[in-house]
C-alpha cells in the first residue's frame, strides 16, 4: 500500500526516539523535537512497508551572510542601496556547499541506500525515492505513528527524530517527521459573521467630515497626506495574497468603486491563479475589502490579486501554507526544491482524485510583485523552528530581489490566536500561561510587519495626533488588539537594535515585571501600524464595516506601492525591504510616532494588572516606530 502524502497531509506525524546510538556506534543527536500537544493522542505504529515521501533539506551556503547581504542593499546609507539581486543570483549564491552534499550522500549510501534511489531536486533537497517506514526508522532512530487529534483527524509522524553528529551541521529539516497538519488561525482578523455591521444602502452613510466614525480611501489619504496619482504603473507591481474559498464580487467592487474611488468602477484585479486558485462568484471573502483599498489606494496601478488554493473539497482551505504563494513567486523554493514542509503544506499536484483538485504546482509562475500584502498570519509556535528558520531566509532572499513583504501583526495583542492564550514555561499553548506568544511571520525580522491603530475618542482625523494602538470590542464577544511581541526564536535583527534597546531600558524603569513575559533578545514586532478599524466596505451588495490588520496591510502596501512609483518614474529601483529605512535616524521624521494605547495581554494573566505592551515615543511592541 502506497500512503500518499494527501493522506498525510489529513493525518500527522509522531515518532519516537529510540536509541542515541546506533549498532555501528555511530553518535546519533536528536536534530528536531516536536513540541507537546495534548490535543494529539498516539493509536498505533505507522505500517513499516508504507512509503513515504522522505526527503532532506540541506544546509543553505552562505546563509549566514543573509542579514549583512541584505543590508547592504536594503540599508539607505549604504553605498549598493537598492543594488538588488536577481533570482538567479540568488539561487546560486545560496546553493549547498559540496561539501554538504556529498557528506549527506556519504551518509545514504553508507546508510544502505543505492545511489539510484538518490535524487538530488534543485540543489537543496536529497530526496530518497520509494523510502519505507521501516528505512525511514532506521535511519532517523525513530518510530513512527498514527495518532489523533482532538479534532478527529489524524496524522503521522514521529516525536522526534536523530542523525548522526557530522550530519547535523549539513542539514535543515528532514520531512515527513516531527510537524503535524496545523490548522492556521485566521489572524488577519476576527470571525467575520460576528464582527460585521451591516448598514443600510438607502441610508445616508455616517461619515463625518473628520471620518470619526468610518475609514474610506480619501479618510486615509488625509490621515496619512496621500496626494501622488502613479505614474509608472506599466513597470510596478503590486500583489495581494489570498487563501480564503470565496473571493470577491466584481458587482461589491463596483459599489465600492462607485462610492468612493469612481474611476476604477468595472476594473478587476490581475488574477493569478497558484495551485488551482479560483475566483469564487458566489459570495464573498475578506479578500473583497482588502482589494477595493488596495485598489483605491494605488490607482491607478494595476493590483495583483495572487489567489492560493484549489476548489478540492479535501484541500485544506484556510490552511493553505505561506510557501505556496513563495513558491509560486520563486520557483527555486518550491516543493522537492526549497522550503515546502509536506506537512504544514498541501501537497500538489493533489494527490486526492476528486473535483476541483488542482493536477500541478505553482512553481515559479509569477515574478514576485514589488510589494505583496498578505492578511494572514499564525503562530511562531505551532510550526518547527527549522520550518520558520528556512521560511524567514526565503522572506530574506525575496527582499534581497527588492521585494516588499507585508503581514498583519494579529489581532491578539501579546496573546496567540487561540482565544488570547499565552504559552507555558515549555512553550506550549496553555490557558494558564503567561509567556507572550508571538506571531508567525511577524517574527520573522525578514519581512515588515503591520499593526493596527484606531482614532483615539473623541479625535479625528484633522488633529495633529489621532491615532492610538487598536484595542476594542468591535460586538458582543469580539475583541481587537493589535499584535505586538518578541520572537522566541530570531534574534534582533541589526536594524532594529538601537530602537528595541531603547525600548527596553525605558521598560525596565517603569515595568520591570514584564521582562518575565517575553524574550528581550528577540526580534521586536511590529514595524509599523496603520488603521485597522472601521473601514467601510462592501460585501454582498451591502456597505459594511470591517477591522483587523487585515485592513493595515494593504493599505501600507499600497503607500510604498506610491513610493516605488516615484522612484521607478525617476529611473530608480523599487524600495523592497523597508525596515532597515524605517528604523533609520533619516527616515524618522518621515513616520508620525503612535504614543498611545496599550495591546492585550495573556488570558492567564487577568486578575492582575498586567496586560500587553504600551504605545512610548520611539519604537514600542505596540505601535512599532
Ligand atoms: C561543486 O563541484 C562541481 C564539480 O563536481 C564544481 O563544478 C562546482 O563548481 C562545485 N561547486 C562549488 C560551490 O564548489
Ligand atoms: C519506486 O517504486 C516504483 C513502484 O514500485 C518503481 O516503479 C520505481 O522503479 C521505484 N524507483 C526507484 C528509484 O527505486
Ligand atoms: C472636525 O475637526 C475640526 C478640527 O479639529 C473641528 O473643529 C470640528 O468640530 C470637527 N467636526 C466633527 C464633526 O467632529
Ligand atoms: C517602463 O520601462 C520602459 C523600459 O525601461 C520604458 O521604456 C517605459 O517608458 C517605462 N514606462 C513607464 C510607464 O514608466
Ligand atoms: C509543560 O508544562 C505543563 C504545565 O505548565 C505540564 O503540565 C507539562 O507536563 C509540561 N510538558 C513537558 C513536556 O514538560
Ligand atoms: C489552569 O489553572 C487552573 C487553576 O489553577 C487549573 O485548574 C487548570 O488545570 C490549569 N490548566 C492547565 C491547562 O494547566
Ligand atoms: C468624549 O466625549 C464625551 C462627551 O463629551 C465624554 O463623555 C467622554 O468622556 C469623552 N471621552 C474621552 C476619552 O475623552
Amino acid at each position: 500500500m502506497h500512503l500518499s502524502i494527501g493522506i498525510s497531509f489529513i493525518i500527522a506525524l509522531q515518532c519516537m526516539t529510540a536509541m542515541a546510538v546506533s549498532s555501528n556506534a555511530i553518535v546519533y543527536h536528536v536534530h528536531e523535537r516536536r513540541n507537546i500537544d495534548s490535543s494529539q493522542t498516539h493509536i498505533r505504529r505507522l505500517e513499516p512497508d508504507i512509503k513515504i515521501p522522505l526527503r532532506i533539506a540541506l544546509k543553505q551556503r552562505n546563509i549566514e551572510h543573509l542579514p549583512e547581504i541584505l543590508m547592504s542593499v536594503s540599508d539607505p546609507s549604504s553605498p549598493t542601496y537598492g543594488q538588488h539581486w536577481t533570482a538567479e543570483e540568488v539561487a546560486r549564491n545560496f546553493t549547498p556547499s559540496n561539501k554538504t552534499v556529498h557528506a549527506v550522500q556519504k551518509w545514504l549510501l553508507e546508510s544502505g541506500f543505492a545511489e539510484s534511489r538518490l535524487r538530488r531536486r534543485n540543489f537543496g533537497w536529497i530526496e530518497i525515492v520509494n523510502a519505507t517506514v521501516s528505512e525511514a526508522e532506521e535511519l532517523l532512530q525513530t518510530e513512527y505513528r498514527v495518532y489523533a487529534r482532538d479534532s478527529g483527524e489524524l496524522d503521522m509522524g514521529c516525536d522526534s527524530y536523530s542523525v548522526p553528529l557530522h550530519i547535523k551541521e549539513h542539514i535543515d529539516i528532514i520531512i515527513p517527521t516531527i510537524h503535524s497538519g496545523t490548522l492556521r488561525q485566521h489572524a488577519g482578523a476576527p470571525n467575520r459573521r460576528n464582527r460585521k455591521r451591516a448598514l443600510d444602502l438607502d441610508l445616508a452613510l455616517p461619515i463625518g467630515p473628520n471620518c470619526t466614525s468610518i475609514m474610506t480611501p480619501d479618510c486615509l489619504r488625509k490621515l496619512y497626506n496621500i496626494n501622488y496619482t502613479p505614474r509608472a504603473t506599466a513597470n510596478n507591481s503590486f500583489g495581494v495574497v489570498n487563501f480564503h474559498p470565496n473571493t470577491y464580487l466584481q458587482s461589491d467592487l463596483d459599489i465600492f468603486f462607485g462610492n468612493f474611488s469612481p474611476s476604477l468602477v468595472g476594473k478587476s484585479p490581475k488574477f493569478v491563479s497558484i495551485d488551482g486558485g479560483q475566483l469564487q462568484d458566489t459570495s464573498v471573502g475578506e479578500a473583497s475589502w482588502i482589494l477595493q483599498y488596495a485598489m483605491a489606494l494605488s490607482q491607478p496601478q494595476e493590483v495583483t490579486f495572487l489567489k492560493v488554493g484549489d476548489q478540492s473539497v479535501n484541500s485544506p482551505f484556510g490552511v493553505v501554507s505561506f510557501n505556496e504563494w513563495i513558491d509560486a513567486v520563486d520557483g527555486s523554493y518550491c516543493i522537492n526544491k526549497g522550503g515546502d514542509d509536506l506537512n504544514y503544506d498541501p501537497q500538489f499536484p493533489n494527490p486526492i482524485p476528486e473535483p476541483g483538485a488542482f493536477n500541478d504546482h505553482s512553481c515559479g509562475i509569477v515574478r514576485p510583485p514589488n510589494v505583496i500584502s498578505v492578511s494572514r498570519g499564525d503562530e511562531e509556535q505551532r510550526l518547527g523552528a527549522f520550518y520558520t528558520r528556512r521560511q524567514c531566509e526565503e522572506y530574506g532572499k525575496l527582499g534581497l530581489m527588492g521585494v516588499t513583504v507585508i503581514y498583519g501583526s494579529g489581532n491578539t495583542g501579546t496573546a496567540g490566536t487561540t482565544r488570547g492564550y499565552c504559552l507555558d514555561k515549555n512553550g506550549s499553548v496553555n490557558p494558564n500561561g503567561t509567556l507572550f506568544n508571538p506571531a508567525w511571520p511577524s517574527s520573522c525580522p525578514w519581512i515588515t510587519s503591520v499593526g493596527g491603530t484606531q482614532i483615539k475618542a473623541n479625535s479625528s482625523i484633522a488633529d495633529l495626533d489621532p491615532e492610538e494602538v487598536t484595542n476594542m470590542d468591535l460586538t458582543l464577544g469580539f475583541h481587537t488588539s493589535s499584535g505586538g511581541g518578541f520572537s522566541n526564536r530570531s534574534p534582533i535583527p541589526e536594524y532594529q537594535k538601537k530602537a528595541v534597546e531603547k525600548y527596553l531600558m525605558e521598560l525596565k524603569l517603569v515595568d520591570g515585571t514584564k521582562f518575565n513575559h517575553f524574550n528581550i533578545r528577540g526580534r521586536g514586532y511590529p514595524d509599523l501600524s496603520v488603521i485597522s478599524n472601521s473601514f467601510i466596505a462592501a460585501e454582498n451588495g451591502e456597505l459594511t464595516q470591517e477591522s483587523g490588520v487585515s485592513g493595515s496591510s494593504p493599505v501600507l502596501a499600497a503607500m510604498i506601492t506610491l513610493i516605488n512609483d516615484a522612484r521607478i518614474a525617476a529611473g530608480k529601483r523599487p524600495v523592497g525591504f523597508i525596515n532597515p529605512a524605517i528604523y533609520s535616524p533619516a527616515f524618522s521624521t518621515g513616520f508620525r510616532d503612535v504614543t498611545s494605547g496599550v495591546n492585550t495581554g495573556c488570558k492567564g494573566l487577568q486578575g492582575e494588572s498586567d496586560g500587553g505592551f504600551k504605545a512610548t515615543a520611539g519604537w514600542d511592541p505596540a505601535s512599532g516606530t
